[in-house]
């Protein structure tokens, strides 16, 4: 599997952990289609932990719930796929899953062969109840050439939470994307601080192997097994503008049968999706006064893109408005180069054309604005 872009799709655990069944699946994989999740590019729908029994067969074999899904995983899947739709499911490195279902160690090509039998085009690898002996890196390799071998694309999504280095070894494992944060749940301090355990790892985001800042928890509203205080709109354009900018896969975590028109308002911005899907995926850097975080919580996020624009994002993260600066200098366009830059703000649809060498915006607290900047002959 190569896969050239940040993966987009829902999973299950956000909102319903193991309360999961063949219903809400099957209803969530039609509100993919009916809401304009997939059209927006969100493609993989998949099944978090605590899908299966208890045991295996007497083959070593996983088995989906009798109970949750009768007719089992194959069903789910074709469903999936006569949508449109890619299947995802979740296994662990471990011997058993977070939730203590059957995890995969030792059984890594038996588990394979059985998600390929299913339909299976995804798979989340966790990290819970590791044998202590055996380094990750060879946990996540076990699993990632019995993925390559097992005669069907599933993208890897490592899920080893940035523990144990994971940033350099994950590359060496045919992994597709890795957490490299903790869980997220449904707050803004969860969003704060995700964010911050994620700066030093941007070097390491790359086509193929993506950083997984975890999924989305916009429209949750404080509902659900992550659900705490909730966030306020703006809050959760803040999540998703950060998430896209920084070229995090964008799995939404929320109930997708049931979302607000703040909440679609947020998931399907084609502008903001697309900083986030660019073909040339490259790194974002920090600029500003302060490029690496002391105690400052402005944050000016820049990304280069495919088409010659500069994505821009500005945040502050922190409890008070301000006022937010960079410069053209900073973005490669000082004054000798004749050339200035036409923003377009991804929410508003406001644009405007920069007349100062320096940039000034007033940022209320825990807001942002991200902006696509064209670069224009500077007649001003
Ligand atoms: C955690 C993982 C979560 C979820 C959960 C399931 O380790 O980070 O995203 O998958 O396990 O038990």
């Amino acid at each position: 599997m190569i896969k050239l872009k940040p993966p987009m799709g829902w999973n299950t655990w956000n909102t319903f952990a193991e309360k999961i069944d063949e219903k809400l699946i099957m209803e969530s994989a039609d509100a993919m289609v009916e809401n304009g999740l997939l059209e927006a590019g969100y493609e993989y729908l998949v099944i978090d932990d605590c899908w299966s029994e208890h045991h295996r067969d007497e083959k070593n074999r996983l088995i989906a719930s009798k109970e949750k899904f009768p007719h089992g995983m194959k069903y789910i899947a074709d469903y999936i796929h006569s949508k449109g739709l890619l299947f995802g499911i979740y296994s662990c490195a471990g011997n058993m899953t977070c939730a203590g279902f059957p995890g995969s160690f030792e059984y890594e090509y038996i588990d394979a062969k059985t998600f390929a039998e299913y339909g299976v085009d995804f798979l989340k690898y966790d990290y819970c109840y590791k044998p202590i002996e055996t380094p990750g890196h060879l946990l996540y390799k076990r699993m990632g050439n019995a993925l390559a071998n097992c005669g069907r694309d599933i993208l890897f999504n490592a899920c080893s939470w940035g523990y144990d280095d994971t940033e350099n070894w994950i590359k060496t494992t045919n992994s597709n994307m890795w957490r490299s944060t903790g869980d997220i749940s449904d707050c803004w301090a969860s969003i704060h601080n995700i964010h911050t355990q994620q700066l030093r790892f941007q070097a390491f985001n790359s086509i193929n192997c993506f950083n997984d800042m975890d999924m989305l928890v916009v429209g949750m509203n404080g509902n659900g097994h992550v659900g705490l205080t909730g966030c306020s709109f703006e809050e959760y354009k803040t999540h998703f503008s950060l998430w896209a900018i920084l070229n995090s896969p964008l799995i939404i975590g929320c109930d997708i049968r049931n979302m607000s028109d703040d909440t679609k308002k947020i998931l399907l911005n084609k502008s903001v999706i697309a900083i986030n899907q660019d073909k040339s995926c490259r790194q974002p850097f920090l600029i500003g006064a302060h490029p690496w975080p002391d105690d400052n919580e402005d944050y000016v996020w820049v990304k280069m893109l495919e088409n010659g624009d500069l994505a821009i994002g500005i945040f502050n993260m922190g409890e008070t408005d301000t006022n937010i600066k960079f410069s053209l200098f900073d973005l490669g366009l000082g004054r000798v180069t004749g050339k200035t830059l036409l923003l377009t703000e991804l929410w508003t649809n406001e644009t405007e054309l920069i007349k100062n060498e320096v940039v000034m915006k007033n940022v209320k607290a825990h807001n942002c604005k991200i902006y696509r900047g064209k670069i224009v002959d500077n007649n001003v």
